[in-house]
């Protein structure tokens, strides 16, 4: 007999939800008796992804909504909370210099950082505020391959992924006897309308679907760190190791993002 699927979240709120991995989660985790919680910006995407879900059988409440808004988005994850104890939170909303078109110019740079850190504290830190009284709960942090080592073609992407990752993995460590699981997500090439910018060929790149049941397993199982796929985790994982040097000479040669 195959083994049985682990038992699903129930209420489950996803950043980024209008498009790309965000959607493929949703999609992944809509099923009746799941409540999903989903922002984005484009409120035309959202809905089309919230009506997706819907007919999965699914609760949706989608809202549209900044992550770099701190107040609003506090406001937000208790509202969702109060209306269901979220069971897992992914803050996922992300960008690159490719979602601008116009590179990591200054603009660009903070607001990299806005959305891809300080949008992941401001998801993050709220549901932990409610997740600790009752000792439950999961976190999941989407980081990045791009996180292992800074490359010229992308910095302030490379450095913001780079951010999240060491704080979700100590963060892991520091919230697991208070109940809740935190795991970091560090996939590689995904068709998204994030690599869609990208103008070289993207080695292992792989479809979001079959990326969102990658995540979904690594969740359930409660991995700390969910890098995919292997030989990409494993290429980046090597680069980070490589003597500083050759990895600089090495990292001249690749595109920029
Ligand atoms: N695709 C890859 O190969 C890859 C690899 C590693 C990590 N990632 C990470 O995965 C995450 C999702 O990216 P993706 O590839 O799925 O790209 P995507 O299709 O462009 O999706 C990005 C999502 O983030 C949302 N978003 C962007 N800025 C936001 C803001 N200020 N406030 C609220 N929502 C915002 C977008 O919403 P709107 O469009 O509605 O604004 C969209 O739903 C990002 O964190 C990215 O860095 C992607």
């Amino acid at each position: 007999m195959p083994p049985a699927d682990p038992p699903r979240p129930a209420a489950v709120l996803i950043t980024g939800a209008s498009s790309g991995l965000g959607e493929a989660l949703a999609l992944e985790y809509a099923r009746p008796g799941a409540v999903l919680f989903l922002s984005g910006r484009d409120a035309g995407r959202l809905d089309g992804v919230a009506a997706a879900c819907r007919a999965k059988g699914a609760e949706v409440h989608p809202r549209v909504l900044d992550v770099a808004d701190r107040r609003s988005m506090e406001a937000w994850v208790e509202e969702c909370d109060d209306l269901r104890p979220l069971d897992l939170v992914i803050a996922n909303a992300g960008i690159s210099a490719g979602t601008s078109g116009g590179g990591e110019g200054a603009e660009q740079t903070r607001a990299i950082f806005a959305v891809n850190v300080d949008g992941v504290f401001n998801t993050v830190l709220p549901a932990v505020a409610r997740m600790r009284p009752r000792r439950a709960g999961q976190i999941a942090i989407m980081a990045s391959l791009a996180g292992y080592r800074g490359m010229p073609g992308a910095p302030a992407y490379c450095a913001s992924k780079a951010a999240v990752k060491v704080w979700g993995e100590g963060l892991r460590g520091w919230l697991a006897p208070q109940g809740i699981k935190v795991s970091v997500i560090c996939p590689g090439f995904v068709t998204t309308r994030m690599t869609a910018a990208n103008r070289f060929r993207m080695p292992f790149l792989m479809d979001a679907p079959r990326a969102a049941g990658i995540m979904a397993r690594g969740l359930a199982a409660n991995r700390g760190r969910i890098a995919y796929p292997w030989p990409m985790a494993f290429l980046s994982w090597l680069g980070a190791a490589l003597p500083d040097a050759l990895m600089e000479r090495l990292s001249r040669l690749l595109p920029a993002k």
